[in-house]
């Protein structure tokens, strides 16, 4: 038996730090949506006792470390439906350490396949809720579509879709560690925040450019110390047209928003003589289970 699931990115619209927790967390905010660039995930139930994982990019972990692996390994022993083993393979086309959700998108595709795999039955609350210790970003890559996230992440709460538009993302060649980025960002003081409450109003009447003028990401002033090209980078999406651009998540993509096609196409091409990994996106609505 096999199935195969799309894995799709997530963009972080807006991102706020509020606090650190006493678990070394920190509480964030942030407007997060779905995009259309993603990973291919197959997967396959065998005989085997353990889950294997291939994958189309040679320097993502095969083992327990990879999570999409972990994600299989709790759902077999959370629902105790199978204790054969499982192959899985990941066509890898979202870039890795971007603030893009990659691993969480791979691990959170591989709990809606093994869901209907197995005809678990399990609801959405049921599945983000087995998200949860895989890591941050994965509850929300269950459902997906636009989606504030509070807490660490996991908290939920969905929001209206963005309209039809386009966004480009253009990821610089170094990659950031979001561990790094969020102790790093611990010893620098935060001097502006996005206007959630703002675009979640802005989203609810339809407004996309009020929506992207506020586009904020508290975490792009420290990382953009460690990775310089992220501010020239926005200022380029600024300067061809977006009507607003930011970091997605702890780096280092940067995202700009676009109404027409033809103007997003030319600065994604523009971006992409000297960034090879530019992508023109569009948003993605909620994921069926
Ligand atoms: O949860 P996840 O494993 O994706 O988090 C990776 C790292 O990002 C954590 O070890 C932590 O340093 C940082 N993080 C954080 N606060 C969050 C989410 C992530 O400090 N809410």
């Amino acid at each position: 038996m096999t199935v195969t699931e799309k894995a799709y990115a997530k963009v972080n619209l807006s991102l706020d730090v509020l606090r650190k927790r006493s678990d070394g967390y920190h509480d964030l905010c942030m407007i997060a949506h779905t995009v259309d660039l993603c990973d291919d995930i197959t997967i396959e139930l065998t005989e085997s006792g353990t889950v294997s994982c291939s994958c189309s990019v040679g320097f993502i972990p095969s083992d327990g470390r990879n999570l999409a692996v972990a994600a299989a390994n709790l759902f077999f022993e959370r629902t105790g439906l199978w204790n054969g083993g499982a192959r899985i393979s990941i066509e890898k086309c979202i870039p890795v350490c971007a603030g893009l959700g990659g691993g969480s998108a791979d691990a959170a595709a591989v709990l809606r396949a093994l869901n209907r795999l197995l005809s678990a039955g399990l609801a959405e609350r049921d599945l983000c809720e087995l998200a949860i210790p895989l890591g941050s970003d994965v509850p929300f890559c269950v459902g997906g579509g636009a989606q504030l996230m509070e807490g660490k992440g996991e908290v939920l709460t969905p929001l209206p879709l963005l309209p039809d538009c386009f966004l480009v993302i253009c990821k610089p060649a170094d990659s950031l560690s979001t561990e790094r980025v969020f102790t790093y960002s611990d010893s620098r003081p935060i001097k502006h925040r996005p206007d959630t409450a703002g675009m979640i109003r802005a989203l609810e009447v339809g407004n996309i450019s009020d929506f992207g003028r506020r586009m904020f990401n508290v975490l792009e002033e420290p990382a953009s110390r460690l990775v310089r090209e992220i501010a020239p980078i926005r200022g380029r999406l600024i300067d061809l047209g977006a009507l607003g651009a930011c970091m997605t998540g702890s780096g280092s993509a940067v995202i700009g928003l676009f109404t027409d096609s033809e103007v997003a196409a030319n600065a994604a091409r523009s971006l992409s003589d000297v960034y090879a990994e530019t992508y023109l996106t569009r948003p993605v609505g909620r994921i069926e289970l």
